[in-house]
């Protein structure tokens, strides 16, 4: 579990800021759901037999008895907010959220225990048109981000039925050659067949390579799905792979699924995976309802971004307020305020704790800050305060109290940036 510190903020608030806005241009909008679901829920909708239901939740009695989780993923708290707000009733929904999800894993680079989602979900939307807008709003997001080398691949697992006729097969494959498993994969055997072809053992590669493809048991809508799919992406110029082995770690999933790839991230290679779940909701008791969503992972997401060069300059302050003198320090509060009132938006930092004026300007100049203003006991007396340029050679002007702001909006607008990138990031 990781600290986000003020260095990291900047990428975060970058990624954040992009998706609102791009998930604003789709039309999905934004729920906020708790991060705490009965245990139960997750079990139901994830699945028994998965690794995040078996080893990786942090589950824990309340102290009214009820088994509660830290959710470990976001897709069963909206699906089940759908249901208990009584949303559902043949409505259409495109929501998204973000926040910390917990699983108990072991930890390793770009593997944490908490870790951050923004994650996405369209209820009610039965044909592909909904999983082909998904994914061309990921990958404007990847253009938004500068990121260029992701990489897409696509599956289907079919229909719940073609997936339960195709798990027949693969139990009597695997049973076969159950000699050659190793232990995980016979557990999976009895629970979960379809997790031994994502297994990372080199061992079972040749197994794995030899196992029957979910592909030539698929049923014939869900091929026309899938086909319809991969046309639309291929008019609006995504490309992508097809990767039959692509099976997820989530019970709920049907027909498409989907993961964008990195291969500058080790083995932990997955930025943003999802899929159709389109039995979900009815086995959570109500009435049936196609649905699917993303998830991609804010922790990898911003590795990246660190890699590309396209995190920016932590905000700096535009304007740094230096004061010396009894009644200037007096003022000064006053001065600062009144700026933030008249020059919305834009970073006016006051010094504070006192100081001589060169320690003053060495905070003023650390700040990153492009215009100093100057108060002075002299200059109050005749009605002034002066304002300096900090990134460029410069002599200090007088400016009129009483026209400052407009004074300081002005020069602010012909100074060049200050070192950090307040300007264009805060307006972008
Ligand atoms: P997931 O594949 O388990 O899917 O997670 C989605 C993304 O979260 C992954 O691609 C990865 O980027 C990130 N992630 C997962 N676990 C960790 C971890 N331990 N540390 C850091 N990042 C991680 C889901 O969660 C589904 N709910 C996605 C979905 C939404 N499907 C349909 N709707």
């Amino acid at each position: 579990m990781n600290d986000v510190l003020p260095g990291d903020i900047s990428a975060w608030q970058r990624l954040e800021q992009l998706a609102r806005t791009i998930f604003t241009v789709y039309g999905y909008d934004e729920v906020r759901v708790p991060i705490v679901e009965h245990t139960e829920l997750f079990k139901r909708s994830i699945g028994e037999y998965t690794d995040i239901v078996e080893k990786e939740m942090y589950t824990f009695d309340d102290v009214g008895g009820d088994s509660l989780t830290l959710r470990p993923e976001a897709t069963a708290g909206i699906a089940r907010a759908v249901i208990s707000n009584g949303l559902l009733r043949g409505a259409r929904h495109k929501l998204w959220c973000s926040g910390p999800m917990f699983r108990h894993e072991r930890p390793q680079q770009g593997r944490y225990r908490q870790f951050h989602q923004i994650d996405a979900e369209a209820v009610g939307f039965a044909g592909p048109d909904i999983d082909v807008e998904l994914i061309a709003l990921t990958a404007r997001l990847w253009r938004a981000l500068g990121l260029t080398r992701l990489r897409l691949v696509l599956n289907s697992l079919g229909t719940l039925e073609a997936r339960a006729r195709y798990r027949e097969v693969l139990v009597d494959y695997f049973r076969v050659h159950e000699g050659a498993l190793d232990e995980d994969s016979r557990r999976r055997l009895g629970g979960n067949p379809l997790r031994i072809l994502d297994s990372k053992n080199p061992q079972l590669r040749a197994l794995i390579e030899a196992a029957p493809l979910l592909s030539d048991y698929l049923d014939e809508a869900s091929r026309a799905h899938f086909a319809a799919l991969c046309t639309a992406l291929d008019g609006i110029g995504v490309t992508y792979t097809v990767n039959p082995r692509l099976v997820r770690g989530l019970d709920y999933y049907s027909r498409t699924v989907f993961e964008w790839v990195s291969d500058e991230l080790g083995a932990q290679d997955a930025v943003c995976s999802g899929g159709r779940y389109d039995g979900l909701i009815a086995q959570l008791g109500a009435e049936s309802t196609p649905a699917i969503g993303f998830a991609l992972g804010v922790e990898r997401c911003v590795a990246l971004m660190r890699l590309a060069g396209s995190v920016p300059d932590a905000p700096a302050p535009e304007l740094y307020i230096v004061a010396s003198g009894e009644r200037a320090e007096r003022a000064a509060p006053q001065v600062a305020e009144a700026l933030r009132d008249a020059l919305p938006g834009r970073g006016v930092q006051l010094n504070l704790g006192g100081g001589n004026f060169k320690t003053q300007f060495r905070r003023a100049d650390r700040s990153g800050a492009r215009l100093a203003l100057i108060l002075g006991d002299d200059e109050l007396d005749r009605g002034v305060a002066a304002v300096k340029p900090l990134r460029r050679e410069g002599g200090q002007i007088d400016c009129s109290l009483d026209l400052l702001a407009g004074r300081i909006a002005s020069l602010l607008d012909q100074e060049p940036a200050g070192s950090g990138a307040a300007g264009d990031f805060g307006r972008a």
